[in-house]
């Protein structure tokens, strides 16, 4: 099944570090001040994120839950009311909100414990809207509030989300042809493992954080010994302010991968 082109983009330390701890949200990064430390820095990303939309023009914009709701924070409960339980595991793509609505560009959320309870839509921005992707397994009551907010769902998965069949049918059943990844660490790295990169973006800012449980770019579980990194092309490299450097790189295509010559301890 045809996916849609992966690319990422990231703001990192210069050891790689896109967090100042473990366990935040976005807005708790924003509102702590040591993230303004480099000047600019917001700014840089903007810039950035805009030549990225007009390069790549994707249709949908992805971001892990936790970098919105903080794991381990009590949620908001729920109206136990949830109706005919049956129909609530099939997608919710309500016509009036898919078609009607001439949505240029979804904001996707892998959401499988149904942890986004505030009914944000994201169409302060015209042309955007949220959709979450949820799974076999995520709790009836958070599905019946999505289709009472009106906010549109796909199911991908048991456990969690199945990204790789999610984006298929992101393509297939949106059109989506690019999505653009905004992080967190965790997200990028359930993609990394599953082989869903082509493109990533880092920029650098002139900073040390340190840390062993600090978020980084690609956070999954340990290559394994028979596995092989994913070699990237240099494609673009440019220093978009004093200071800061936005490095573009391709990943190579799994046929590339299936050429390379074994490691030469091995056999
Ligand atoms: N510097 C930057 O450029 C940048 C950008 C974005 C975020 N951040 C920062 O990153 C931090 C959050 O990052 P994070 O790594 O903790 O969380 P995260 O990546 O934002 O959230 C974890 C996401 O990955 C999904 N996931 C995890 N493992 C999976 C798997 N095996 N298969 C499918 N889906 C999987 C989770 O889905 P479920 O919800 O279904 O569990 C969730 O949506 C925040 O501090 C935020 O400010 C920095």
């Amino acid at each position: 099944m045809a996916r849609p082109s992966v690319v990422f983009l990231m703001s990192t330390s210069v050891d790689g570090r896109t967090a100042l701890g473990p366990g935040r949200s976005q807005w708790e990064e924003l509102a702590d001040p040591r993230t303004s430390m480099s000047e600019g820095a917001g700014e840089v990303w903007k810039l950035v994120e805009k030549e990225l939309m007009e390069l790549h023009n994707p249709q949908a914009i992805m971001l892990g839950s936790a970098s919105i709701q903080k794991e381990g924070d009590p949620l908001k409960p729920l109206e136990p009311k949830v109706g005919e339980a049956v129909h609530l595991r099939e997608d919710h793509l309500p016509e009036d909100v898919v078609r009607d609505l001439g949505v240029r560009v979804w904001l996707v959320v892998p959401d499988s414990r149904g942890r986004l309870r505030s009914g944000y839509k994201g169409t302060e921005t015209p042309g955007h809207h949220v959709l979450h992707l949820v799974t076999r397994t995520t709790p009836f009551v958070y599905l019946a509030f999505l289709r009472r907010q009106k906010i549109p769902y796909m199911v991908a998965g048991t456990v969690w989300v199945d990204l790789k069949l999610a984006l298929s049918r992101l393509a297939s059943e949106l059109g989506v042809r690019c999505v653009l990844v905004i992080g967190g660490g965790r997200l990028n790295g359930a993609l990394l493992r599953a082989g869903l990169v082509d493109e990533v973006n880092v920029i650098i800012r002139p900073e040390l954080i340190g840390g062993t449980a600090t978020p980084t770019m690609f956070d999954c579980p340990d290559l394994a010994a028979d596995a092989w990194p994913v070699p990237l092309d240099l494609v673009g490299l440019e220093r978009p302010r004093e200071q800061f450097l936005w490095l573009r790189y391709r990943a190579a295509r799994e046929e590339h991968l299936t050429k390379r010559a074994p490691f030469a301890g091995s056999a």
